[in-house]
């Protein structure tokens, strides 16, 4: 694996690989000593152009896991505000040894170019670009429903069967995209539900049926439930229905929780506006894999690393383990 930049061009076996080398890395991170030795003398770096908690963090503690070097840049504060340009920016951080370079950035576009500029010589990955994709969620969102469905039984199994209900700001959410695909790619039945004005234009080519009434889509019992954040620093305020309509209609409250098959998961990638998208009852029931899925964000940022970084031969899931 060269680059990481979106899970639409990911096979089932890319896929099925990430997740099978996630759960290797997964059971190293129950170990007393959870460090790797796998990248000692390899360097990682964090290149920010857009604010992040979980996946920043999530790439900082796989890197370390791994006994990487992590470079953190974050656009605030750098000399991006004096009009340096990402060529130049990633070239002096390229100057400075980066192996890979993991890309936050509000451009869609952006890693690819950065992949394929020949600007840079380091492996890329993209952690979010625009409304374009964000692989790595997406991975760690199909390795929790996988983990959650069959447990230890998960190792080499797709999702064939699985029925994925994907709620809220679908056109401004690269989460969304890059889960459509990967669901899609593993056998798993999406369906998209959303206001019709934050449905995006193209999405008769998406492999998933679209419904507009969270009721229907509660009443067709998904095994997994995804919330979105509204992304109103996306949006034309013209667009989104009011809060109090958005929360009355597509959010998941009490009573669409209670409607819920009970084995049922609700997943959020983060972060949750609670009380809009999603009440406090279903953020904290015991039917949430929001905290999992930020646990398994780690497992999966260590495969994604060490294969881009440490050789993707058929023995590399063994080597982890040893
Ligand atoms: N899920 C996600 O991308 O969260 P952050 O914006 O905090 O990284």
């Amino acid at each position: 694996m060269r680059h990481l930049l979106d899970t639409r061009s990911l096979s089932r076996d890319d896929a099925l690989r990430i997740l099978d080398v996630a759960e290797d890395m997964a059971d190293t991170q129950s170990r007393e000593v959870k460090k790797l030795p796998a990248l000692r003398g390899r360097t990682v770096v964090n290149l920010f152009f857009e604010d992040s908690t979980r996946t920043r963090i999530s790439f900082e503690a796989a890197a370390k896991r791994l006994s990487a070097d992590v470079i953190n840049f974050s656009a605030k504060g750098s000399s991006v505000s004096k009009g340096e340009s990402l060529q130049d920016t990633a070239q002096t951080l390229q100057a400075m040894g980066a192996d890979a370079v993991v890309i936050r950035h509000g451009a869609s576009g952006a890693p690819r170019t950065l992949a394929t500029s020949g600007w840079i010589s380091a492996g890329v990955v993209n952690a979010g670009d625009g409304t374009h994709e964000h692989p790595t969620q997406a991975l760690l969102d199909a390795f929790t429903i996988r983990k959650r469905t069959f447990g230890d039984a998960s190792r080499g199994r797709d999702l064939a069967g699985l029925r994925v209900a994907i709620v809220g700001d679908i056109l401004h959410s690269r989460v969304a995209r890059s889960n459509v695909w990967l669901l899609h790619t593993l056998g798993a039945e999406v369906t998209l539900v959303a206001p019709p004005t934050l449905v995006p234009q193209d999405v008769s080519h998406w492999p998933a049926t679209v419904t507009f009434d969270l009721d229907e889509a509660i009443a067709g019992d998904p095994h997994a439930l995804m919330m979105l954040r509204i992304q109103l620093e996306r949006m034309n305020a013209a667009y989104f229905p009011t809060e109090r309509e958005y929360s009355r209609r597509w959010g998941l409250d009490a009573r669409r929780l209670a409607a819920l098959s009970a084995d049922s998961m609700v997943m959020h990638p983060g972060p949750m506006n609670r009380g809009l998208e999603i009440s406090a009852e279903a953020a904290d029931s015991a039917r949430s894999t929001v905290l999992d899925q930020v646990a398994n964000g780690v497992s999966v940022r260590m495969a994604a690393l060490y294969l881009l970084l440490a050789g993707s031969g058929p023995d590399a899931a063994q080597n982890v383990t040893e």
